[in-house]
This record gives structure tokens, C-alpha cells and sequence, in this order.
């Protein structure tokens, strides 16, 4: 990998939209060079320029903007053209136009809807990037491969229909097997022939999951097709992809594992008002999502995609407010990204996304607001250099799974529309988030050994192998906290034999008998035993209410209603030498602040700022051999004041010194160093 020394500030850029006025091209260099652009993604769509068509090639233009980009020293990340396929190609070849659900081969048209299977696809991508790599791989401006755009959604064509038959003949060796796993005898769905296999049966919960894995499979085996001549020709360029966040198409961890960084695209809806969901409480949905992506290679990522301004395809999306669009992206640096780069340099004059935000608008110059303040983060980010490849540091893990997301998913449940298994997990990483403790968050599969604290919310999809890890973490001294909907059933979907919290029963030192579920707006009320120091008085309940049996574990909760009135809410089982907690129901904000928020405290889990933040601040930090980066980040539209306590800290940018009782204006991001 090419030593980065920047942080990487630019974004997506297509001239090829521009070669008619190269004025145009002239005036986009001069600017980025005045808002200290660094780093353009060049190519993300661009295949019927570099293909016009089928074997001739136009490289002229592209040549071009290397040359240009390096005279001003930029970076380049240059994209495989795979997301959007030409007219040409999809006309010749149909096979690689995706088919629906219900078996209709899609027109040509809009992008990211190629097959993943189709082999003609697979070798026109691959002839593609063996030219791209042959001309640019060892280009001085390139730093890094962006593979296609943003992977999503599925293709239900006869060869990916094949090619699933083929993988599950590889896993279950035996229609016999397949049939156990898939339950398939209910209804008369037993497959006696692998043929039978031609469309994905939402009611076979194992086939829906299988489908899921084996669409990532099929998006991991196309991303390795695209990577083979990357490498080849350039093996010291790293190789990226631009991921979604918290995109549940394909298991990202699987994904991850082909590429050398991690990065993603951020689109939060700043300024809209905040709803019922915590998806809607956009700071700490944001910062969940730069964690998750941090985490899915426990190393700094990039920022790929964010949008300027407003964009295009929301159903309302304000202006940025002065300040948002820094705060926005010291955000993403906080959470451990190198990069804050944005979609695009400049805006297109047609088709869908002429109203996008981009750096450049159409009036053409840098005369604007957003310009103004994109050059002024430019220049900020010149004095933040030292930042580039911090790790982070967390101790605590909260579990967010692919798989066990899918299966709850296709499951029919008594909590049918109220599962909400995203806002669960965003609710037991709200307490840290609004105390300033790092958080990684990971699947099931994770390696436990780095951390203090492993919070599994509603982990309904539990293999027996994550279950034996969690007990060893916890056996070690690590302390778990795992919620209702816990270890329901195993990796293939059935329910796990001998009840709930399945492999987890040991060690959590309960069984659930059964689960009360309550349409809202009912609630039953839940009052603390007078021993436990981690909540106080009573709380709400609603939705999720198991009622269980304790073995081993001590109840620190009880419910105070209903017929279950004195059965445990919330318990805690000492194992080994560390401590398993069991939150039995779907409590008020309250009772997981105080619960989380409390064990922080008793495990001495450092915070990123000691004396406590107010509402809507949040707090993150950076560190490597004993350097310490503090973000200090005011989401109000108002001024606020925020206690630094006793510690001295110089700002990086400006060298003002900071102590004790300051005040944060509007949309205040300080980067901040402690002093000796
Ligand atoms: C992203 C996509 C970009 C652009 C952008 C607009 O999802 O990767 O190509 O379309 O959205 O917000």
C-alpha cells in the first residue's frame, strides 16, 4: 500500500461529461486547487466513454486528467466502470440485464442492475480493468481502486438460479440435508430434485437465508473477477469499494474481506426533524455507521461519498447550515475515516442528478457559500495531517449481523412489525455515543480479546461457535450484556432445540419460557430490586417482554404488571471471572442509559472527555503511541457549553488554548490535542 501522508479530500469527478468545453476542465483544476482538493474519483461511471464501443477504446480524455492531476500533485482514485453497463453492451448481450423476482429481464437503463453470475459480464468487466490497470496501474497520482459503485440488490436469472443450485449442492451435499435444514416438509415443499430449486420461496425462512449468503458470495466472487488484473498489474495499489452503511443487501463482512480499505458513502438528512426512530437522529445514526464501517476491518477507513449540499432524491433536503458541512466531516475523521471526500467536483447540466449538490455549481465559479466553506475545511484539514491512520481506540463492541438481520427478517414471529432489530442496536449504542465511549461495532463472528464490554442486542440468529467465544469472553473477565430475541435459532434457521437464549443459557444462567409481545401504545411498568446499583426506581416496558426462569442468574429487575408481575426483566449471572447480563424486555431510553452508562463506570471503560458531555455534543478520539486527538462536535443549532475539565488542550488548527467551562457556537467541530 502506498504510505498516505494526506487526509484525502475531493471526491467523484467526471469530466467525460465536459470533454466539449475544455475551458470548463481548465477552470475545475484551477478550483480545486484553491479549496485545496486533493483527490479525485475518476471513472465511476464512465464505461461508454472509455468504450464507446465493443474493443475500441478512449483513453485520450482520461489520459488527460492524470496528467493535469499529477502537474498539481492530487491523488487519484480511479473507478472500475461496472456500475452502470453501455446501451451497446446491454443490447448485444441481455444475458447481463438482471431479472426480477418474477422472471422479467429488466430494459437496459439506470445503473447498478447487471447481473452478478453472467459470465459475459464478468469478462467484459474483466477486460476493462486489465486495460485500465495496463495504462494507469503505475501512475504516480493513482493511490487507490474503487471497484464498481455502491453493490446492491439481486438478480433471479436462470444462470444465477444454476449457479445457487451449485452452491447449495457444495453445502449440503444431499437434497436429504437441505431438506432438514429448509424444515421443507411443512407444506409439501421437500425438493426431490435440485431442479426444483428455481425461485426463492419467502416461507422457506432456511432458503431465503441461504439466498442472502450466497448473493454475497456471488458479489464477493464478481469483486475478486474485477480485482485479479488490478493487482496483477499494480499489486502495491489498494483495492476499495464504496459500501452503504448499514446496507443489508450483502454481508459486508464477507465483502470486506476482498478489499484492502474499507470505505462508504454518507448521506445523513441534516436538518430534517427528528422522528420516533433513531435512524432519524441523524449525529448518532452517522456515527454508528462510521463505526460500523471502521470496524468491519478494525482499521481507519475512508469516506467515499457525501453529499455538498442538498440532494437530489429525498423527499426534502434542506440547505446545510453554515458550519454543517464541516462538522459533517470532522465527524467522519472522529470516527476513524482518512478521507472526506464528496459526490461530485461538479454539477452535471442534465438527467437525474442535475440538482445534486456538488462542489463546483452551475453558476461555474467558486463564488458561493459552499465552495467558501468546503475551502475552508480544505485548509483546515492541511493542519490535521497527523491523523492520518489512527487507530481507535474502543473497548466496548456492540453486535450488529448481517445473517441474524436476514433470518429475523424472514421469520414470522409473534413481533411482526415490531421487531425493529437496526433501532434495537441503535438504542444500546446510543448510552455510549452520548457519553463519548468509542464503540466498534461488529457481527457475531467477531474476535472478542480487545474488548472490556460486548453488547449483543437481539442477536436472534446464534451459531453454537459464537455462543462457546461469548462464554470464553466472558469466562476470561469480559462482561456481556444481551437482550430479549437472543439465540433464537442456528445458522440454518431452525429454532435451536431446547429453547432460549440457546447456547447462551449457561452462561447467562436463565431460560426464557415464553414472550409476551405488546402493540404499542401499551406498556407494563418495571421497578428495580432494591440491591441492584446500576438502575434506579421504575421504568417502561413495551413490545418485547420475555418471561423467563432463573438457573444460577440473580434478578436485579422485575416486572411490576400483569400476570407476570415479580418475574425478572433484567438479570445478571457471574461466570468464570466476568459477568453475563440478560435484558429481558424493550425498556424506556432511561433504563439503558442507566444500565450502560453505569457499567462504563464500574469497568473504569475510559471516556473521550471526563466531565461529561451535554445533549447533542459528541465526543471522539484518535490515538497512537500516546498521541491523543479529542473531537469535540456540537450538533444544536445553538451555542452550548461544554465542561473540559481540569485537562489543558492546545486546537490543532489554530493552537488557541482550552480549559474547564467553554462554549461550543452552532455546529462546532474542535480538534484538539492535550497538552502536558
Ligand atoms: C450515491 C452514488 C453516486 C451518486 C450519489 C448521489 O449513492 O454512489 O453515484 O448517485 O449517490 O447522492
Amino acid at each position: 500500500m502506498k504510505p498516505r501522508e494526506q487526509i484525502l479530500f475531493g471526491g467523484d469527478y467526471n469530466p467525460d461529461q465536459w470533454l466539449s468545453q475544455p475551458d470548463v476542465i481548465d477552470r475545475d483544476f484551477e478550483l480545486f486547487e484553491k479549496a485545496r482538493i486533493n483527490t479525485l474519483t475518476l471513472g465511476v461511471f464512465s464505461w461508454a466513454s472509455l468504450e464507446p464501443e465493443e474493443g475500441r477504446y478512449e483513453f485520450g480524455w482520461m489520459d488527460d486528467i492524470f496528467d493535469r492531476a499529477e502537474r498539481q500533485n492530487m491523488h487519484i482514485i480511479l473507478a472500475t466502470p461496472s456500475g452502470g453497463k453501455p446501451n451497446w453492451m446491454a443490447l448485444k448481450y441481455p444475458e447481463i440485464r438482471r431479472v426480477t423476482e418474477t422472471g422479467q429481464h429488466e430494459v437496459q437503463g439506470r445503473r447498478h442492475n447487471h447481473c452478478l453470475t453472467s459470465p459475459v459480464y464478468r469478462e467484459k468487466v474483466r477486460a476493462m480493468n486489465e486495460q485500465l490497470a495496463a495504462r494507469y496501474g503505475d501512475r504516480e497520482a493513482l493511490i487507490l481502486w474503487h471497484i464498481s459503485n455502491e453493490f446492491s440488490g439481486y438478480c433471479y436469472c436462470d444462470q444465477c438460479f444454476a449457479a445457487f443450485r451449485q452452491w447449495l449442492k457444495a453445502k449440503y451435499q444431499s437434497l436429504d440435508a437441505l431438506n432438514d435444514a429448509y424444515w421443507s416438509r411443512f407444506w409439501s415443499h421437500t425438493y426431490t430434485d435440485w431442479e426444483q430449486i428455481q425461485t426463492i420461496d419467502k416461507t422457506v425462512c432456511g432458503l431465503v437465508l441461504d439466498w442472502r449468503r450466497f448473493m454475497t458470495e456471488q458479489c464477493r466472487s464478481f469483486i475478486r473477477n474485477e480485482v485479479e488484473p488490478l493487482r496483477r498489474h499494480s499489486p502495491k495499489i489498494p483495492v476499495t469499494t464504496n459500501f452503504m452503511g448499514v446496507h443489508l443487501d450483502y454481508d459486508y463482512h464477507q465483502l470486506a474481506k476482498e478489499l484492502d480499505v474499507v470505505s462508504w458513502d454518507a448521506y445523513p438528512s441534516w436538518h430534517t426533524p427528528q422522528t420516533d426512530s433513531l435512524t432519524s437522529h441523524h449525529s448518532l445514526f452517522a456515527g454508528f455507521r462510521h463505526d460500523l464501517t471502521r470496524s468491519l476491518k478494525r482499521q481507519p477507513f475512508l469516506l467515499m461519498e457525501a453529499s455538498p449540499g442538498p440532494v437530489n432524491w429525498k423527499d426534502v433536503s434542506p440547505l446545510l447550515r453554515p458550519g454543517m458541512l464541516r462538522l459533517a466531516g470532522m465527524q467522519a475523521i472522529a470516527h476513524g475515516s482518512d478521507s472526506v471526500c464528496y459526490f461530485q467536483m461538479r454539477k452535471g447540466r442534465g438527467s437525474i442528478e442535475q440538482f445534486h449538490a456538488a462542489v463546483i455549481d452551475h453558476v461555474g465559479h467558486g463564488n458561493t457559500r459552499m465552495f467558501r466553506e468546503l475551502s475552508s475545511l480544505g485548509q483546515s484539514l492541511t493542519q490535521m495531517e497527523s491523523v492520518v491512520g489512527m487507530p481507535t481506540p474502543a473497548k466496548v463492541a456492540v453486535v450488529f449481523d448481517w445473517e441474524s438481520s436476514w433470518i429475523l427478517d424472514a421469520a414470522g414471529t409473534q413481533h411482526n412489525t415490531i421487531k425493529q432489530y437496526l433501532e434495537t442496536v441503535l438504542a444500546h449504542y446510543k448510552p455510549f455515543w452520548d457519553r463519548g465511549v468509542a464503540v466498534d461495532v461488529v457481527d457475531a463472528k467477531a474476535d472478542w480479546s480487545a474488548y472490556q464490554l460486548v453488547v449483543v442486542p437481539m442477536l436472534f440468529l446464534l451459531p453454537e461457535s459464537s455462543a462457546q467465544r461469548l462464554a470464553e469472553f466472558v469466562e476470561r473477565g469480559g462482561t456481556l450484556v444481551t437482550t430479549y430475541g437472543t439465540g433464537v435459532v442456528d445458522e440454518t434457521g431452525l429454532a435451536i432445540a431446547g429453547g432460549i437464549p440457546g447456547h447462551l443459557r449457561e452462561v447467562l444462567g436463565i431460560w426464557v419460557e415464553e414472550s409476551d409481545a405488546l402493540p404499542d401504545p401499551c406498556r407494563r411498568r418495571i421497578k428495580t430490586l432494591t440491591e441492584a446499583k446500576c438502575l434506579s426506581g421504575s421504568y417502561e416496558a413495551r413490545h418485547y417482554l420475555d418471561v423467563l426462569h432463573l438457573e444460577g442468574a440473580e434478578a436485579l429487575a422485575v416486572y411490576d404488571e400483569d400476570f407476570y408481575a415479580g418475574s425478572p426483566a433484567l438479570t445478571r449471572h457471574e461466570y468464570g471471572k466476568g459477568a453475563a447480563w440478560y435484558i429481558a424486555s424493550r425498556n424506556d431510553e432511561r433504563f439503558t442509559s442507566d444500565l450502560l452508562g453505569n457499567l462504563v463506570k464500574q469497568l473504569e471503560i475510559p471516556y473521550s472527555l471526563n466531565a461529561g458531555l451535554p445533549k447533542g455534543v459528541s465526543a471522539q478520539t484518535r490515538e497512537s503511541e500516546g498521541r491523543r486527538l479529542l473531537f469535540l462536535m456540537n450538533f444544536n443549532d445553538e451555542v452550548v457549553s461544554c465542561d473540559l475539565g481540569s485537562s489543558l488542550y492546545a486546537d490543532i488548527e489554530t493552537g488557541t488554548g482550552y480549559t474547564g467551562l467553554i462554549e461550543l457556537e452552532p455546529y462546532a467541530a474542535l480538534v484538539l490535542r492535550e497538552r502536558e
